[in-house]
């Protein structure tokens, strides 16, 4: 009999997501009559930009006939796609079309990059924290068992709460690997430039690496939030981007995103010999992944058009009304809430301090309403509650005003 990868054994439970949609649907088939709005999982409602759509069909087209078919693409991504992200977010930085890695979305990327680091690094999250990056270094042996405190063993947590203003305190012990997501999610939240900085100051005078995600850059409306690290002086010897088209452009289902990794990001072999950490990945990626399709990167290259620019703006307004009227909401509602100005995420204080899952129920069966419990996040998210601003409008007023109107503190 094959033996098992024990590390699984370790995880907590099911995976956030599974675990809210199936206390949902286990409420609706209990209630059929019920008018459930989701503001849980952060899926966007918006149709693609038709620029997406136009250049799609032409893909297809083109898929149609034999000499314009396309098979297998670089496993990398094609040239026009490469050259159109680097044109439009990373020219001021010098990245070159081989430091950029096109894949089928963020959540993938920051769940394998941990596979070109060993097993005995050591690994920083933020506390609350998007639960893939510790899931799979939990999947990959590269933390003990989970504790009674909720926390895995070998793991350093960073506390983000409304105490130390959602920014995470550099650790007290070394580590090598630092997962950072700014604008945050869950959290809503961000880093300044100077916030920032702290951290990619660290990562050069400890040779650790920054695992940065940028999902959510797009939504970024201050002027001292950085769209990618690579602002940072100093970042491309230390810091690896994701970022994906799931978020900016509507792609949750279509799936495109990238990784940005400089060729100046070293790590070290066992005996100490410096290697670039660009070179792994490429081995990795093009070992374990034939390429986004191609129908697929005719759809993203076209946001970076002036009209997909354009397109791709107004669905993040849409969006971003949605936070405001959320935070108004809530604020008016009593309940003290974070983020949903440079995000799309709002995190509100749960009522009395009560505990997040607690929360979820009774949103869900006195007003039907459906979030994402703080807890699922971390240790440090229980007693907070995210709700997304990816809901169509007429959802949003409508989940706005029952909370507003009909739930009982
Ligand atoms: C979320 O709700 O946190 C997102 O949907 C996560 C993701 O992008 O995978």
């Amino acid at each position: 009999m094959a033996v098992i990868n024990e590390n699984y054994l370790k995880l907590a439970g099911s995976y956030l997501f599974r675990e809210t949609a199936h206390r949902t649907a286990a409420y609706k088939e209990a209630h059929p009559e019920a008018d459930v709005i989701s503001l849980g999982i952060g899926d966007v409602t918006q149709p693609l930009p038709p620029v997406c759509i136009e250049a799609m069909h032409k893909a297809v087209d083109e898929m149609a006939q034999a000499d314009t078919f396309r098979g297998y693409g670089p496993e990398q991504g094609y040239d026009f796609l490469i050259n159109a992200i680097i044109e439009s977010n990373y020219k001021e930085y010098g990245i070159q079309p081989d430091e950029v890695f096109v894949s089928d979305g963020a959540k993938s990327d920051c769940g394998n990059i941990q596979e070109i680091f060993s097993t005995d690094n050591t690994i920083a999250i933020t506390d609350p924290v998007y639960p893939v990056y510790l899931d799979t270094n939990v999947m990959a042996g590269r933390t003990g068992l989970l504790q009674s405190d909720g926390r895995y063993a070998g793991v350093t947590y960073l506390p983000c709460t409304a105490e130390n203003g959602f920014v995470p305190a550099l650790p007290e012990k070394r580590v090598d690997l630092i997962y950072l997501c700014c604008p945050n999610n869950p959290t809503g939240t961000t880093l300044t430039r100077e916030q920032l900085k702290v951290w990619v100051d660290y990562a050069r005078e400890n040779d650790s690496i920054i695992l940065f995600d940028a999902a959510y850059n797009a939504y970024i409306s201050e002027a001292d939030v950085p769209h990618t690290i690579f602002e940072i002086e100093g970042a491309k010897e230390v810091a690896i981007e994701f970022r994906s088209f799931s978020k900016t452009a509507g792609f949750t289902g279509t799936r495109c995103g990238y990784i940005v990794l400089p060729k100046t990001v070293m790590g070290k072999t066992v005996s100490g010999e410096k290697k670039a950490l660009n070179p792994l990945w490429n081995r990795r990626h093009t070992t374990k992944f034939n390429g986004t399709a191609y129908i697929i990167q005719r759809g993203a290259a076209a946001i970076f058009t002036p009209e997909g620019q354009k397109q791709v703006k107004a669905t993040i307004d849409y969006y971003m009304e949605n936070a405001r009227l959320i935070r108004e909401g809530m604020t008016a509602a009593g309940i003290t809430c974070f983020g949903g100005i440079n995000a799309p995420y709002i995190w509100l204080k749960t009522p009395d301090n009560m505990p997040s899952w607690d929360f979820f129920d009774k949103l869900l069966k006195e007003v039907n309403i459906v979030g994402t419990p703080g807890a699922g996040f971390g240790p440090c998210g229980e007693g907070y509650f995210r709700l997304t601003a990816f809901g169509s409008r007429e959802k949003t007023i409508e989940a706005v005003g029952r909370i507003k109107d009909q739930l009982k503190f």
